[in-house]
């Protein structure tokens, strides 16, 4: 019988620090208990890496050995087998085999469904790289598969989250720390039901724009609000203005919630909703009314859009125990703080 390697990826949801990752700013996501699955039959000599996915209706048949770029990847069909194309040459080449992937994640609902692919499958076909690095080469993939600019939050997390704790990340130094969550709440995701995809989103306008206010102030990671005085057109300031105040925001929750301040952990995630709607223009008519209703219910303490926006989810801070009332959104999902992603070996047959 042919061993096999299992690895589980979590999703993920960000508390509160979003579009700050690709300036090198903060953020505060937590991995949960919604995964992917990748399990690996190694074949040697086969030279090829065959991928199924219970999400895909077709097979892919790659190459083992495949040049990581953009131009070489936008060859290879079905195009979600890219993600996977590109991740085998960034992270271990050469791996041939049977690939399987499943997931109870959501697409396109913003809870970082195909990082839980990557960052699984590297694993998986053998990839040895610690959380950092494997994050790395993971965005690493999902920008050459994609072409979308992301930032490493969401591959971080994924890679490195601990049960029970939020991870508050510095993108810039590259560092992160565990921020336990507080007894007494509990994290819902609310699906707006507007899918999210990030390619035809703004996502990659907001980052040029960020990198253009970058030009005048130098990086928003390290300047204050009076600073963006200098940055004439207004446009521009109020994107650096979200920017420079969220990365405020998630230092300030953070202490929040180690100290079980609720309150002021709850009116930091609406400020952020704020601010991710007005200055930074990334939420929707859906993500907007599903905030006020979450917000509106009693035991809900903060809400606000979670991840790009564009569509996607929301993300609430709740007391413990609380339910939602059917009907506040199409799908809701009471995540815990989980571990970031495992490998084991198996001798299972695999289906
Ligand atoms: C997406 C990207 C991340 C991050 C968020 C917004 O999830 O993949 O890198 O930029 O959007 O915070």
């Amino acid at each position: 019988m042919n061993l096999s390697l299992v690895a589980r990826a979590p999703g993920r949801v960000n508390l509160i620090g979003d579009h700050t990752d690709y300036t090198g700013g903060h953020c505060l996501p937590m991995a949960i208990n919604l995964e992917a699955t990748a399990t690996f039959v190694p074949l040697a000599g086969t030279d090829t890496l065959q991928v199924r996915s219970d999400l895909e209706p077709s097979e892919a048949m790659l190459p083992s050995r495949l040049q990581a770029d953009h131009a070489g990847l936008a060859n290879i069909e079905p195009a979600w087998a890219r993600y996977v194309a590109a991740i085998a040459a960034l992270t271990h080449p050469g791996a041939e085999g049977v690939l399987s992937i499943c997931s109870n994640l959501p697409a396109g609902a913003g809870l970082s469904s195909s990082a839980a692919v990557e960052v699984a499958t590297a694993l998986a076909i053998g990839s040895e790289l610690e959380p950092l690095a494997l994050a790395l080469a993971c965005q690493r993939a999902e920008k050459l598969a994609s072409g979308v600019p992301c930032g490493m939050m969401d591959q971080l997390v994924i890679a490195a989250g601990v049960e029970g704790a939020a991870l508050l990340i510095d993108c810039g130094a590259l560092t992160w720390e565990t921020v336990p969550l507080p007894a007494g709440v509990e994290i819902v995701v609310a699906d707006s039901g507007q899918p999210r995809r990030l390619a035809s989103s703004a996502y990659a306008e907001r980052v040029s724009e960020c990198e253009r206010a970058e030009r005048v102030v130098g990086p928003l990671a390290r300047v204050t609000v009076a600073d963006l005085r200098a940055i004439d057109d207004l446009r521009l300031r109020r994107r650096a203005r979200h920017v420079v105040t969220e990365n405020a925001r998630v230092l300030a929750m953070a202490g929040a919630l180690l100290s079980g301040d609720i309150d002021t952990a709850g009116a930091l995630m609406n400020e952020s909703h704020a601010s991710l709607a007005q200055d930074f223009e990334v939420s929707t008519a859906a993500l907007d009314e599903l905030v006020s209703s979450l917000r509106a219910l009693s035991g809900v303490r903060g809400a606000r859009l979670t991840g790009a926006g564009f569509g996607g989810c929301a993300v609430a801070l709740v007391e413990r125990g609380t339910r939602l009332p059917a009907g506040i959104a199409p799908r809701v999902w009471h995540v815990r703080a989980s571990q970031g992603a495992t490998v084991a070996v198996s001798s299972e047959p695999v289906q």
